[in-house]
C-alpha cells in the first residue's frame, strides 16, 4: 500500500463524518496507477479526467444530440496534452478553463476504439470545455420511431454505454479505469421525461433535465433515457419507470426489489448508491438488463406476468457492488464484473425464493455455458482473456459470467460460505469505488484466504482456472430436483408416452425451460405440434420459452409457429434471443435466404449491438 492510500485510510472517518451524503463519500484515489488498457485512446496517467459536465438538446428528427461537455481534468504531467476517445462526433470547438480556444486533432478512426482526440493544454487549464454534436449513427444512442414503443404517440432515446460505445456520444476517456463524477443538463421536447443514471433533480427554469452523479463511476455507466415516461413507487428507495402503458404490470411484476436489496445489502454490505430504481425500455433493447447506477435499463421481456424472469434484476441490482462499486479495470478484466455478479445473483435468488429455485437456474446456466463452450474458440474460453486489438464483445459468452461464478463456487466449496462471505465483504469494501484487475483479484485471495488454508490453495488450480480453456474438473454441479423431475418425464416421452400424459402439473419456466432444453435435438415437425398442441408453446408468454421454442421450430421446420417468429423478431431486438434464432435459421440455404429477408425488414429496429452481432452472422451487406 503506497504512502497516499494509508494518508486516504487514516482520513476516512474524518472523510466520512463530512460528507453528508449517502453511503460512502466519492473516494478518489487518483495516485493509483492505471494499468494499459488497450481499448481506449486516453493516457490517464498524465492528464485524467475526473468530472464530467454534460450539456445536450435532443433532435428527435435529426437524430443528434447537440450541446457541449466541460471535463475537469487531473494533471499529473504538466507537458502531456490531453487523450480523449471520440467515435463519429463533429467537434465545434474547444476552449480551455483559463481563457481561449485550444488546438486539437481529431485522428483516423479506428474500426475497434474510434478516434484519438488530442487537445493542447495551455498551462493553468484544470478544465476543458467541448462543444460537439452526435451523428444520427451513433452506436450508442438508439432512437426510436414512435411505432416501436408500446404507446405508439411519442419517439424514445436511449443509451447504451458498454463496453466502448459511450465515446459515440461523449467525448471523454472510455476507460474503466477512469472514474469519473458526472452532472448534466438534458433538453428534450415537451412531452418527454429524462432520466439519468444518477440523482434526479428535477427540471430547471428553462426547462432542462437536471442531474447529478456524486460517486466515481466509470464511464460506461453514463446512461440517459428519454420517452414518454411513467413511475411506480416499489419502496421508498426503489421504483419502476416505464412508458404508461406498462408501468403498472412493470410494477407489479418487480415488487420483490426492496426484498432483494436488503437480502444483498446483508450478504455483501450497504447499498452505497442511494435509490435503485430501474426503468422497462421499448423492446428493441439489446440486452436484458444493464446496471446503470441508481437506475438499471431492462427489456420488458422480462416482464412474464409471475416474475419467473426477475433473476435478472438480482442480477443488475448485485452489479451495484461488482461492477459499479468494483469495476474492472480493463475488458480483460470483465470477468470481475460478470463472474461475480452471476454468484452474487445465484446468492441472492437463494435468499429471497429458496435453494429449489436457485439450484434450477444454476444448473440451466451451467447448462447453457456447456452448449456454448462447444462452439467457442480456446481463446475464447478463457477468462483471463487475451483481447489484444479485438473489440471486447469478441469474447462476450457465457464464459466470463458462468464460468466465472463456477470459480468463485468452487472457492466457496473449498473454505465454506462463512469464509468466503467475509472474503467478499472485503474485496467490496476494500475496493469500493476503484477499478481492479485480475492481479488484484489474486492478490486478495492469496492474503485473505489462501495464505493460511494450504490445503484448500493446494486443491485450487488458479492457472487452470483464469489462463486455460474448458472446464476444470473441479467445477461445482448443481444438481435440482425439480429438474431432474422434468428428466423423468423426458424418459416416459421417449418411452412412448403422449405429451398430455407427462406429469407437467406445477411446473415453473425453469422445468419448461429444462424440457426444451433436452429433448432430442431432433424432433420431427409431428412431435412439434403435439407438444404444442399439450403445453401451448406457440403461445407462450414468456420470452425465455418462446425463444427457445422457436429455435426448435426452426430445426424441425414447424411453420404453424411462423407467425410468432415473424412477430418476435420484428419485435424484439434482444440479442441473446435473436443471435440463436438467426443462428439456426442460417443453417440451411433455404432458412439463410428467409433469415436475411426478415432480417432486412426488422434490421432498422434494432441496437447497434445487435446487428454487429447479426450483420457478421447473416453475411450483411447493406
Ligand atoms: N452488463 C451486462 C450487459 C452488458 C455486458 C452490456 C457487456 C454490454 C457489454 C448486464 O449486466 C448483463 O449481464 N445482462 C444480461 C442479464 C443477465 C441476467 C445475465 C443480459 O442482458 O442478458
Ligand atoms: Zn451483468
Amino acid at each position: 500500500m503506497n504512502l497516499a492510500r494509508i494518508a486516504l485510510t487514516a482520513l476516512l472517518p474524518l472523510v466520512c463524518a463530512l460528507a453528508a451524503c449517502q453511503g460512502a463519500p466519492p473516494l478518489f484515489t487518483p495516485e493509483r496507477p492505471l494499468p494499459m488498457d488497450e481499448h481506449s485512446h486516453a493516457q490517464p496517467n498524465r492528464v485524467r479526467v475526473r468530472h464530467v459536465s454534460l450539456n445536450l438538446a435532443l433532435d428527435f428528427e435529426a437524430r443528434r444530440a447537440e450541446g457541449a461537455v466541460r471535463l475537469e481534468l487531473v494533471r499529473k504531467d504538466p507537458s502531456a496534452p490531453l487523450a480523449l476517445d471520440a467515435r463519429g462526433l463533429e467537434i465545434l470547438s474547444i476552449t480551455g478553463s483559463s481563457g481561449g480556444v485550444r488546438n486539437y486533432n481529431l485522428g483516423a478512426e479506428d474500426a475497434v476504439k474510434g478516434s484519438a482526440l488530442l487537445v493542447e493544454l495551455a498551462p493553468q487549464d484544470t478544465a476543458v470545455t467541448i462543444r460537439y454534436r452526435t451523428s444520427p449513427g451513433a452506436e450508442a444512442m438508439q432512437w426510436l420511431e414512435p411505432a416501436q414503443t408500446a404507446g405508439g404517440g411519442k419517439p424514445f432515446l436511449f443509451t447504451q454505454g458498454q463496453s466502448i460505445l459511450t465515446r459515440s456520444w461523449i467525448p471523454l476517456q472510455d476507460s474503466p479505469g477512469v472514474r469519473i463524477t458526472y452532472d448534466a443538463a438534458i433538453r428534450a421536447p415537451a412531452g418527454l421525461t429524462a432520466v439519468m443514471s444518477a440523482e434526479q433533480l428535477g427540471r430547471d427554469a428553462d426547462g432542462a433535465w437536471r442531474f447529478r452523479m456524486e460517486q466515481p463511476i466509470p464511464p460506461y455507466l453514463i446512461a440517459l433515457a428519454c420517452g414518454e415516461l411513467a413511475f411506480r413507487e416499489i419502496s421508498n428507495r426503489s421504483g419502476v419507470w416505464a412508458e404508461p402503458s406498462v408501468v403498472q404490470a412493470a410494477r407489479d411484476e418487480l415488487v420483490d426489489t426492496e426484498m432483494m436489496i436488503q437480502c444483498a445489502e446483508a450478504l455483501f454490505g450497504p447499498y452505497r448508491w442511494g435509490r435503485y430504481d430501474l426503468i422497462i425500455l421499448p423492446p428493441s433493447f439489446p440486452f436484458g438488463g444493464m446496471e446503470n447506477p441508481r437506475l438499471t435499463f431492462a427489456t420488458p421481456t422480462i416482464l412474464a406476468g409471475d416474475k419467473s424472469l426477475v433473476g435478472l434484476v438480482a442480477h443488475e441490482l448485485a452489479h451495484s457492488w461488482s461492477g459499479n462499486l468494483v469495476t474492472n479495470a480493463t475488458w480483460r478484466d470483465f470477468w470481475l464484473n460478470e463472474g461475480f455478479t452471476v454468484y452474487f445473483e445465484q446468492r441472492i435468488m437463494e435468499e429471497v425464493y429458496g435453494a429449489a429455485r436457485s439450484d434450477m437456474e444454476k444448473q440451466l446456466g451451467r447448462a447453457d455455458l456447456e452448449h456454448e463452450l462447444a462452439a467457442l474458440e480456446p481463446w475464447q474460453q478463457v477468462l483471463h482473456v487475451e483481447l489484444g486489438a479485438r473489440h471486447p464483445d469478441e469474447a462476450f459468452s457465457q464464459v466470463p459470467y458462468e464460468k466465472g461464478a463456477l470459480l468463485l463456487r468452487r472457492i466457496e466449496q473449498l473454505v465454506g460460505r462463512k469464509d468466503f462471505d467475509r472474503f467478499l465483504r472485503g474485496w467490496f469494501d476494500g475496493h469500493a469505488f476503484e477499478s481492479v484487475t485480475t492481479a488484484d483479484f489474486l492478490e486478495h485471495l492469496e492474503r485473505e484466504l489462501l495464505a493460511d488454508r494450504p490445503e484448500a490453495a493446494q486443491k485450487l488450480d488458479l492457472a487452470r482456472w483464469l489462463r486455460e480453456p474448458g472446464l476444470p474438473d473441479d467445477a461445482p454441479r448443481a444438481s435440482s430436483a425439480l429438474l431432474a423431475a422434468v428428466d423423468a418425464q423426458i424418459e416416459r416421452w421417449k418411452a412412448g408416452a403422449a405429451p398430455q400424459e407427462l406429469d407437467t402439473q406445477g411446473w415453473v419456466t425453469q422445468q419448461w425451460l429444462r424440457l426444451l432444453d433436452a429433448l432430442p435435438e431432433q424432433l420431427t415437425a409431428e412431435q412439434m405440434g403435439a407438444l404444442d398442441r399439450a403445453f401451448n408453446f406457440t403461445s407462450s408468454g414468456n420470452s425465455e420459452i418462446v425463444c427457445a421454442w422457436l429455435v426448435r421450430a426452426v430445426r424441425a421446420d414447424y411453420r404453424p409457429a411462423d407467425a410468432k417468429l415473424h412477430a418476435f423478431l420484428m419485435n424484439v431486438g434482444r440479442r441473446k434471443f435473436l443471435k440463436p434464432i438467426y443462428t439456426e435459421l442460417a443453417k440451411t440455404p433455404e432458412g439463410l435466404r428467409r433469415a436475411q429477408e426478415l432480417y432486412a425488414k426488422a434490421r432498422p429496429r434494432y441496437h447497434s449491438v445487435s446487428t454487429g452481432t447479426l450483420d457478421k452472422l447473416l453475411a450483411w451487406r447493406g
